[in-house]
Order: C-alpha cells, then structure tokens, then sequence
C-alpha cells in the first residue's frame, strides 16, 4: 500500500450553532460534533469508523465530502484543500468523492425510476452521451447484481437490500475514487448485509476503490477494514491497524467497545465478560474538561481531569489518545482488560481442548489459526467486472 495518502484530514471540526427564540434569535448552544480530528486514508484502503450514536461520525465522513462545510481544519484531496474550495471548485472533484447512505428507503426518490435515479449524476456531470446512458445504467445495474430489465421500476419495489445495490450503483456511476459508506448495512437484515458486504469488496477489488466505512457493527468493520479509527465525542481517540484494535485495544474505550463484540467461539463466548461503561455519554455541547473520556472511565486519575491526551504514536501504526501510555501503564491497562473480558485473543483464537485456569482464561494462549471465514463468506460468484469499462 502506497504510504502517500488519498485524503488527509487535519485538525477537522464542526460546530453546529444551535439557535433558539422566534423574534429575537439567540445562540442557545454549539454543539461540537467533530473537535480536531486528524487522520489519513490511503488508497485503495478501507478504514473503519467507529463509536457511540452521536460521536460525530457521520459528520466526519460528511466534512470530508464537503457535504458540511467544517467549522475549521483541512481536507486534503489531490494536493488541494477542499474545505477552502467554492462549490464550483468542488465540483471536478465531487466525482470522485461519493457517498452511501445508511438508509436505503429514504435515500432514493420515490418519484422516480431506478433508471433515473442511477442516470441523475451521468447527466448532472455530462459523463456520457445520451444515447449511451441507458447502456451505462444497465451496466451499472449489471455490475451491483441487479436485472437490467428492472430498469423503469420504482425504489418501492424493491427489497432492502436490492435499493442499497440501488444507492451504490448511483454513487459508482461517476467511477468515484473515495466512498464514505454511512452505516451502509445497518438497515438490512443479517443475510442481505452479507450481500452488500461481499458486494462493496469486490467492487473495491475490481475498481481500486477507497472507503471510509462507518457502522456500529463491529463484526463487519473487522471483516472490512484495513484500519480502525475510534471516535468518543468528536475526537478520534485510537487508530490502528483492524487486527491491532481487535486484539490489542489500548484505550480504555476501545476496549469497553471491544469487548461487546461477539466470539465466533462457543467456548471464549460462553466464559468471556463484557465491560459495561457506567454513566451517560456527555453532551457534545459541553464536553467534560481534560480526558473526554474522564467520566467514565476506570483508570483516570487526577490528570485525566484537567489535561487532554494528544492522540500519539504507540509503535506499529497503532496511535491512541491516553495519558497512560507517556505514563508507562497502558500495557497493564491491557493486560487487567484481557483478565477482566477473558478474551485472551479473539483473532488468532484459542486451542479449545487446552485446560482453563481458574480466571477464565486458557493457560496458554495457542494460536489455530488466523482471522478466516466469517459470517459473510460469499455463497454466489461475484458479478464479472471489467474495470476497463470504468473509463
Ligand atoms: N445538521 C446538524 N445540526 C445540528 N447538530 C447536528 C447536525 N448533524 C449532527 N448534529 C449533532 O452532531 C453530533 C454528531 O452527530 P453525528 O450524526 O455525526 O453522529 P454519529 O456518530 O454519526 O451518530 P449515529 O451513530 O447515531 O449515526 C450529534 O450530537 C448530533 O445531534
Ligand atoms: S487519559 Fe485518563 S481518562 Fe482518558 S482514557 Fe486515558 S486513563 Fe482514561
Ligand atoms: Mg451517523
């Protein structure tokens, strides 16, 4: 993988000023949903993006494409920072930079055939000529597994799973180098999300497609992602590559995230714990001082309080935001986390017929066998894509 990023976003935040009052308005709060993030995405990669409803995802991924305007910070594309770009500037570059919606029932218009709806950016953008784009859009159809011949269908009559290959055949008519798939599986059940997950793969391997997935499903960020960012109230607090934040979570909430994620393991499952976080997540609008972590998190102490952690390289392409690592202690944090969750290694796994101790955990660790199969192993061949056709 090519070490010069596609994106690099630096210091990005978005305030939001809320209002209130009819006659006379008055600022009531800002709510600070992204607050100084910094990370890069190379190609052809996929980073993951995950945290709590409301941490600022989603506004992440909408900064990055412009689709808000950040407060401050940068957005670098091709050299260019888009955030200082006018719309018209932005507009070359809204090619490349598309989107995938969460929900696929609200994000086609009802009004209109799929034909329509997939042909809207050709046309917007001139991408070809008009006797050609009824062609492109069954190509397109073709290319995310759905009939052609559905072509003057309405979005109602299809299923789930059949509008999301709908929303990313629109968001792949423009060839896009970058996607932010928002919480693109969220709304399908279990089997279809298996589908669409199976399908935004190969579409990445066929069409060197970059992505920046965001889901609150931690098994299909780990099945996707190259890397894994964690968000905690608008600020990214660990980044590391996806098995280095499976089996090694350094920050305390990464491992509280961690540890809800199911083993495909009847035995590790049955004995493993999960950690509850206690308290509610702090308003955006008044994060808590120091560490925004502080509040509910068992290892602060009386810095924690006062003084934010800058997110820092802990070797090995894994960062994370903790004064515990300049403080020597991360390591043990980890180490009371494996006892605590009796997960000794959830990616490289456990021999099952070697003897338990008494805390729960197997006496050593042996390794059977590296992170294969999963719950969205393909069951159909994937549709033959020419890449070439993408020109
Ligand atoms: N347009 C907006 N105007 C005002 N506040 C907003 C706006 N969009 C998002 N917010 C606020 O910003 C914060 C972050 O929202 P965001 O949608 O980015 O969270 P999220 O991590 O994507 O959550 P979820 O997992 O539920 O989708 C929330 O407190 C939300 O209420
Ligand atoms: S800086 Fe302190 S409060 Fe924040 S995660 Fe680390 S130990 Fe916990
Ligand atoms: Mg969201």
């Amino acid at each position: 993988m090519s070490r010069e990023p596609l994106i690099r976003v630096s210091d990005l935040t978005m305030h939001f000023r809320q209002y209130q009052g009819v006659i006379v308005r008055r600022l009531a709060h800002v709510t600070k949903a992204v607050d100084g993030v910094s990370f890069d995405i190379f190609p052809s990669e996929t980073l993951g993006l995950v945290g709590e409803s409301g941490c600022g995802k989603s506004t992440t991924g909408r900064c990055i494409l412009q689709l808000h305007r950040p407060t401050s910070g940068e957005v670098l594309y091709k050299g260019q920072d888009l955030c200082k770009l006018s719309n018209r500037q932005m507009r070359p570059h809204r090619r490349d930079l598309q989107i995938i919606f969460q929900d696929p029932y609200s994000s086609l218009n009802p009004r209109m055939t799929i034909g329509s709806i997939i042909a809207e950016p050709l046309v917007t953008h001139h991408i070809c000529p008009k006797v050609e784009i009824e062609e492109r859009v069954k190509w397109l159809m073709n290319v995310v597994g759905l009939d052609p011949t559905f072509i003057l269908r309405y979005a109602h009559e299809f299923s789930g799973g059949q509008r999301q290959r709908i929303g990313i055949a629109r968001a792949l008519a423009l060839n896009p180098k970058f996607i932010v798939a928002d919480e693109p599986i969220s709304a399908l059940d279990v089997s279809i999300q298996a589908q669409i997950m199976n399908l935004l793969c190969d579409l990445q391997e066929k069409f060197e497609l970059t992505y920046l997935f965001i889901a609150h499903d931690l098994s299909a960020v780990k099945h996707i992602s190259n890397r894994v960012a964690v968000m905690y109230l608008g600020r990214i607090v660990e980044i590391a590559p996806v098995d280095a934040i499976f089996e090694e979570p350094l920050h305390p909430y990464s491992q509280a995230l961690i540890s809800a994620v199911p083993v495909a393991n009847p035995k590790i499952e049955a004995r493993r714990k999960r950690i509850v976080l206690e308290g509610d997540v702090p308003s955006p609008s008044n994060p808590p001082s120091g560490c925004r972590f502080h509040t509910r998190c068992r290892h602060a102490n009386k810095r924690c309080k006062t003084e934010s952690p800058e997110l820092t390289d802990a070797g090995g392409g894994h960062f994370v935001s903790c004064h515990m690592l300049d403080e020597g202690r991360i390591h043990d944090g980890l180490d009371e986390w494996r006892t605590m969750t009796r997960i000794p290694s959830i990616i490289s796994g456990v021999d099952l017929d070697e003897p338990v101790a008494a805390d729960g955990r197997p006496t050593t660790a042996s390794v059977v066998g590296p992170r294969t199969g999963s719950l969205f192993d393909r069951d159909e061949p994937a549709p033959s894509i020419d890449s070439s056709e993408m020109t």
